[in-house]
């Protein structure tokens, strides 16, 4: 439930050493009361970057075709473009499991020139594009078909001519799954394919954190109970297809003077570790970081983490209490790993503030990108009919 009770200035940590202490986490248990019905168990993978900066992506298991091939996949709901799949033959060898178009009864090949191509020319009578290998021979790199997706929850629910694009080459793609779901606003995308009744919405996920439970993915998901507030999605000429929301400000305390975030939209990204945001309101955020854990051992920054504490042989820390204040009285107050990234380098246990200025400049009219660390253990509820965009806290749990 978005709550707008904001607790204590500081928030005692007793634990935390212990979990950094014990880094790989134990088998988590999958808790069927927390996750909604009609939900896909939602797999953290951890992905080392640079040395201690583990990033992640987060998998589902969907069936694709007929009988249904199973495949882990990524889901994505910025504009990044179609659902796509690694499909055999992969060139000369698939490095992950792939989906196997020969296989499937139900497949259909997009024909070139249908409005449900992207490509400009195609090769052939198919919405197909080649490359021309390093022999000269041009091959097929990628093709456009649809076919039955499976949501393999209980029962297993189907549906039909689900547009994805085939990666014929063995391509490598920015995630280490078999492909990526499109959960944008796109007109083919899942999230606006998904069966909706009063009842429903668009699509909701909980990602799960590096120590705690399983999260989940539900497309066409039950619409929460009780009295939710819904902060409204941002039209952005730049970004047409992804969920943006007005985030106007942080809150640091009960009375204290929050940090507004100057005209800009948030955007919610699934693609993004760290919550990103314009100088001015990050550099107010750093400061009080600062100021309010100036007891504490600096240590030094970490990628793009600039504020970085070295907690090593401590029992317990307090932490700032930061929550994001959206538009409409939605607010989200970020638990301990949601706003700091701990992690142990060289024996130390070490922790950074998990915000951060990026070296590029944002796109007209984005302020923040906020990234899925953030995210981790709500329910992010995406209502796209109503055009308007929840969070329910502890949803994993
Ligand atoms: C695919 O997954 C479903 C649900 O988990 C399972 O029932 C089915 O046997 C799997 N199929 C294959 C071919 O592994
Ligand atoms: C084009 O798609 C059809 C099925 O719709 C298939 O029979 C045919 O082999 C495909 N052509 C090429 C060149 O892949
Ligand atoms: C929901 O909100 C309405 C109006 O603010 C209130 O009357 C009702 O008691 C609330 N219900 C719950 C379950 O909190
Ligand atoms: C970390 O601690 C272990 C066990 O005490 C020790 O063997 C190792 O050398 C230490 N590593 C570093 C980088 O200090």
């Amino acid at each position: 439930m978005a709550s707008l009770a904001i607790s204590s200035t500081h928030l005692r940590l007793l634990t935390l050493l212990v979990l950094l202490l014990a880094p790989s986490p134990s088998s988590s248990t999958w808790d069927s009361q927390a996750a909604p019905p009609n939900s896909l168990p939602v797999t953290r993978i951890p992905l080392n970057d640079l040395p201690s900066l583990s990033e992640a992506e987060y998998h589902v298991i969907i069936g694709y075709g007929t009988p249904a091939q199973n495949l882990s996949v990524g889901f994505n709901t910025r504009d990044y473009g179609p659902t796509f799949l690694q499909c055999k033959p992969c060139g000369t060898a698939c490095d992950v499991p792939a989906f196997d178009p020969s296989q499937s009864s139900s497949i259909d090949q997009v024909p070139c020139g249908s409005p449900d191509c992207p490509l400009k020319t195609c090769s052939g009578p198919n919405c197909t594009a080649t490359t021309v290998n390093g022999n000269g021979v041009v091959l097929p790199s990628m093709t456009v078909v649809t076919d039955v997706i499976t949501l393999p929850w209980s029962p297993p629910t189907t549906m039909r001519n689900v547009r994805a694009n085939c990666l014929l080459m063995g391509t490598r793609t920015s995630d280490s799954s078999s492909g990526i779901l499109d959960l944008s606003r796109d007109i083919h995308s899942l999230a606006s394919r998904a069966p909706l009744s009063p009842d429903t919405v668009a699509f909701s996920y909980c990602l799960p954190s590096l120590t705690e439970t399983q999260g989940f993915l539900s497309i066409g998901a039950p619409r929460p109970e009780g009295n939710m507030t819904y902060t409204a999605l941002r039209r952005n000429d730049v970004f047409p297809k992804s969920y943006l929301v007005r985030l106007v400000g942080l809150g640091l305390s009960i009375d204290g003077a929050d940090i507004p975030i100057p005209g800009g939209d948030a955007l919610i990204a699934v693609g993004t570790t760290f919550t990103y945001m314009v100088y001015e309101p990050y550099a107010a955020l750093r400061k009080y970081f600062r100021s309010q854990m100036a007891q504490y051992q600096l240590a030094p920054r970490l990628g793009v983490l600039d504020t970085c504490y070295d907690f090593t042989g401590l029992s317990d820390i307090s932490v700032p209490t930061i929550t994001l204040r959206f538009a409409g009285e939605v607010s989200l107050e970020l638990g301990v790993r949601q706003k700091m990234y701990f992690h142990r380098r060289d024996n130390r246990s070490l922790g950074c503030l998990a915000f951060a200025n990026p070296a590029y400049e944002f796109p007209p009219g984005v302020a923040v990108i906020i990234g899925t660390l953030a995210q981790e253990m709500t329910e992010v509820v995406y209502d796209v009919r109503a055009e308007k965009v929840g969070f329910v806290s502890n949803r994993c749990d």
